[in-house]
């Protein structure tokens, strides 16, 4: 019982294995199916069932019948031959034969047709797209192909999977009224990265629906990707209006249009504090010195470093708005500088003044001195001369 129970299951994986033969014939072609175990020549006992798309149910032809219209006939070695195969012809192909010595053969086949479209074309392509947004990089078509077959979408040679995000794909399939072959569509939309490839290269490629087929590939396309100037670059302050009173706590945040793979750094009265990168710049316990303007620099990989505008941070007196308004302290602070100044100034032009008086009283003696000189030789010369004029000399200082 069991030995037949082998036997059944050897005879069945025979017959699955040698029975049933996957043909795969082109669209057009002619196609030669072999009658194993049949006389090459006639008389045959030999008989060919087909169940195809032309037929209503099992059709048979026989050598002796004569052929079915141009479809296919019966060759004199007992093979059968279509002419040129076409879509309806796929189907299920039986050939019984018995041979000379009364020994019965069964052929069976299993016939697949395709058709090989033409080179696969991105029509309509983009010329460049634009970081952030989703564009429309173009339509892939091929057309002509059998069975259907499916296009796929490469960039920069590796293949690019929909995921509804970054990448997404609208597909249509269209099949031609009469000759049943296949046109697909398939239009590309990505969302390039911020700071990705500036010049990726797109193709789409054809698979066909049959396996151990080549799959056809479009020329890539190399497109430029624009990345737009993010809009300005902000700092938000917390309180608003950056008045907070000794000890209290003030936020600034920096606001970017993209967040992703930015770098924020921070610069207090124009110059960069030495903190980690960070959007947020918390000021706890605020003292007068974290008084003044701050700004935020955002530097993103392909733009390089953009700074925002300054805010003010004022430190106010505790007891009432004796500091006033931000106008007013900026008053307060020019009429301080300009009064340091004008302080100065006058140091200055006093310093002169008793440099300049000190100079001159000093050339003033060193020409006295000389006078006196000229004065003793004349005296010695021609003495006496006036006595006033000495008198006076020895009361200056
Ligand atoms: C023939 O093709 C069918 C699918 O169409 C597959 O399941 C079967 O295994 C194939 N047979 C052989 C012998 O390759
Ligand atoms: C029968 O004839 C056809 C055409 O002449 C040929 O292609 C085919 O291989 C032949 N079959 C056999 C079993 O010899």
């Amino acid at each position: 019982m069991a030995a037949a129970g082998a036997w059944v299951l050897v005879l069945s994986l025979w017959g699955a294995a040698v029975g049933n033969r996957n043909i795969t014939a082109r669209i057009g072609k002619p196609l030669v199916l072999n009658c194993r175990g049949a006389p090459k020549k006639p008389p045959q006992q030999l008989e060919w069932k087909l169940n195809t798309g032309r037929t209503e149910a099992w059709k048979v032809l026989s050598p002796q019948g004569s052929s079915w219209d141009s479809v296919a006939r019966v060759l004199p070695n007992g093979s059968l031959l279509l002419p040129a195969v076409g879509i309806q012809d796929e189907g299920t192909f039986r050939c019984r034969a018995t041979s000379r010595n009364g020994k019965e053969t069964r052929s069976a086949y299993q016939v697949q047709v395709y058709q090989i479209p033409g080179k696969p074309e991105i029509v309509d392509p983009a010329s460049e797209l634009m970081a952030g947004v989703p564009n429309k990089v173009g339509t892939c078509v091929s057309e002509g192909g059998y069975p259907a077959g499916t296009l796929n979408w490469h960039s920069d040679g590796k293949p690019l999977i929909p995921d509804g995000k970054g990448v997404s794909v609208q597909e249509e399939t269209r099949r031609h009224p009469e000759t049943g072959l296949f046109t697909l569509q398939s239009e590309l939309m990505v969302t390039p990265a911020w700071g990705g490839a500036l010049h990726p290269t797109f193709s789409c490629s054809f698979s066909p629906g049959l396996p151990r087929r080549r799959a056809l590939h479009t020329a890539p396309i190399q497109l430029r990707v624009w990345e737009p100037v993010p809009p300005e670059v902000q700092v938000m302050v917390q309180p608003e209006g950056g008045k907070v009173v000794p000890g209290g706590t003030v936020t600034l945040t920096c606001e970017t249009p993209t967040q992703s793979s930015l770098q924020i750094h921070w610069i207090k009265d124009g110059i960069p504090l030495h903190l980690p990168p960070s959007p947020v710049l918390l000021l706890h316990e605020v003292q007068r010195e974290d008084q003044g303007t701050y700004s935020c620099v955002a530097t993103h990989p392909s733009h390089g470093p953009q700074e925002s505008p300054a805010v003010r941070v004022v430190i106010e007196a505790e007891e009432g708005p004796i500091a006033g308004s931000v106008e007013g302290q900026e008053l307060g602070t020019v009429a301080l500088v300009l009064g340091i100044l004008g302080g100065l100034g006058i140091a200055v032009l006093l310093i002169g003044a008793i440099m300049w008086r000190r100079q001159r009283r000093r050339r003033e003696k060193r020409k006295a001195s000389e006078n006196q000189e000229e004065e003793e030789e004349r005296a010695e010369l021609n003495q006496p001369e006036e006595p006033e004029a000495a008198e006076s000399r020895a009361a200056g200082p």
